[in-house]
């Protein structure tokens, strides 16, 4: 078994507990679908990015997107982490959870006007601008307030992230960032503008990344930058190499840890008086969270068996959008069985979580989805008009619910009739 299913232990009497809490009793509890997630795992995620005997340290800004909950974002900040975000939602988010404005940087291609005016107006730390006409906009903006854009111009340094496509963003043609070659000339137009400030230069080249190569890469061209500007008299406080350190899955056991990125990065950085920023998602929150679901009937058509599961693709939808193969396991019997087809109820023949998987169910079993606490609730959505499940942290033994399961008329509050 993958490192993904390190939460779960098993009894003796062959009962399953996630991080110490007996599973069944969650399900009862709480009923399903049913997020999980373990503070004592993020916990040791983040101390991971630190266990690399290096001097220095990587500032890390905890990507909201990957799982947004306000209590694990405040267990974020509890743990001096500041927030990489890309919407006015998720600074809302940061700001309702107790983060520290000024500890935000906000990323993302199509900042609206109204977005830019609520980071100015919070004093977040800082702007990772991803286009000419960006900067331009929120130089105008910082201005009319008279205020002064802390600001990170975010390099497209056209790195192969060997990542699947859909989370690649480090290409040429991917909408993210700046060409290497227009980024000196936008740091020296706003080296003299009044409501401009230079703080950091900023990349992120793709997701679930499993080799240091293409960081490395990245962080090369990116040096080779930094020192461009430095000669011209510009001069920086951080280099930002973004997220994107992947998980290890069943099928892609072999992932670079966190404290060879950070050492390698910051071996790179070499004297250069510049601090390393870093922007983790899913290697924080990935394997400290599990899906937990019921099965709600089996049925046996045309030679081939399907374990139709209570969570659906709207509970979690990396196995229909990125043809992901997400480690699943029947936690209410030993035998995982022949091959089935696992699917969830919603009307979409892309809602499966797998198909000829090895494991075989009854009616009630309990499944847990390993490895689901990145990009599963937080991309979760209510199609089919289902509410969203609720979700659980477990620390020191005791489950809390951190989201009430939605109130199902909740769904259409906003709609006018
Ligand atoms: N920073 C920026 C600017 C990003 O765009 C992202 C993710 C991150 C940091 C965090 O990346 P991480 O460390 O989590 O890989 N929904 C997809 C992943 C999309 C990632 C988008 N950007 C999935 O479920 O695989």
């Amino acid at each position: 078994m993958s490192a993904i299913w390190e939460v779960f232990a098993q009894d003796e009497d062959g009962a399953w507990r996630f991080d110490g809490v007996d599973v069944a009793g969650l399900a009862e509890d709480f009923s399903t679908p049913l997020y999980v997630y373990s503070l004592a795992a993020i916990r040791r995620n983040i101390a991971a990015y630190h266990a690399h005997g290096h001097a220095r340290r990587a500032l890390l800004h905890y990507a909201v997107k990957a799982n947004s909950n306000l209590a694990l974002l405040a267990e974020m900040a509890r743990q001096g982490l500041g927030f990489d975000i890309v919407s006015g939602g998720e600074l809302a988010r940061v700001l309702a959870a107790g983060g520290a404005a000024e500890r935000v940087v906000f990323s993302g291609v199509a900042k609206t006007d109204a977005e830019i005016d609520a980071a100015l107006d919070a004093g977040i730390g800082c702007f990772n601008v991803e286009s000419a006409e960006e900067l331009d906009i929120i130089a105008q903006r910082a201005a009319r307030k008279g205020v002064v854009a802390p600001f990170a111009i975010r390099v497209n340094p056209n790195v192969d992230a060997k990542t699947h496509p859909y989370i690649s963003t480090g290409l040429k043609d991917n909408k993210f960032g700046v060409n290497l070659a227009d980024v000196a000339g936008l740091y020296e137009q706003a080296q003299h503008h009044p409501a401009l400030r230079a703080v950091g230069i900023s990349c992120h080249i793709g997701s679930q990344i499993v080799a240091l190569e293409p960081f490395a890469e990245a962080m090369d061209g990116l040096l080779v930058l930094v020192d461009a500007l430095l000669a011209k008299g510009i001069t920086l406080q951080y280099v930002d190499m973004g997220g994107g350190l992947g998980v290890e899955t069943d099928s892609q056991p072999q992932v670079a840890q966190a404290g060879a990125l950070c050492k390698m990065l910051l071996d790179k950085l070499g004297e250069r008086p510049l601090a390393l920023h870093l922007q983790p998602g899913r290697s924080l929150v990935g394997n400290a969270g599990a899906l937990l679901a019921r099965v709600v009937l089996t049925k046996e058509q045309n030679g081939k068996r399907f374990v139709m599961l209570d969570a659906g693709m709207n509970d979690y939808m990396r196995p229909a959008l990125y043809q992901v193969r997400p480690s699943m396991r029947n936690l209410s019997r030993a035998e995982q069985g022949g091959r089935v087809d696992v699917v969830g109820p919603v009307c979409e023949s892309t809602d499966m979580f797998a198909r000829d998987y090895p494991l075989d169910a009854r009616r009630g079993d309990i499944v847990a989805i390993a490895g689901a606490g990145a990009y599963g609730a937080s991309m979760g959505n209510t199609y089919n008009s289902r509410a969203l499940p609720a979700e659980v942290l477990v620390a020191d033994g005791k489950a809390r619910l951190i989201r009430r399961r939605q109130v199902l008329d909740s769904i259409w509050q906003d709609e006018l009739c």
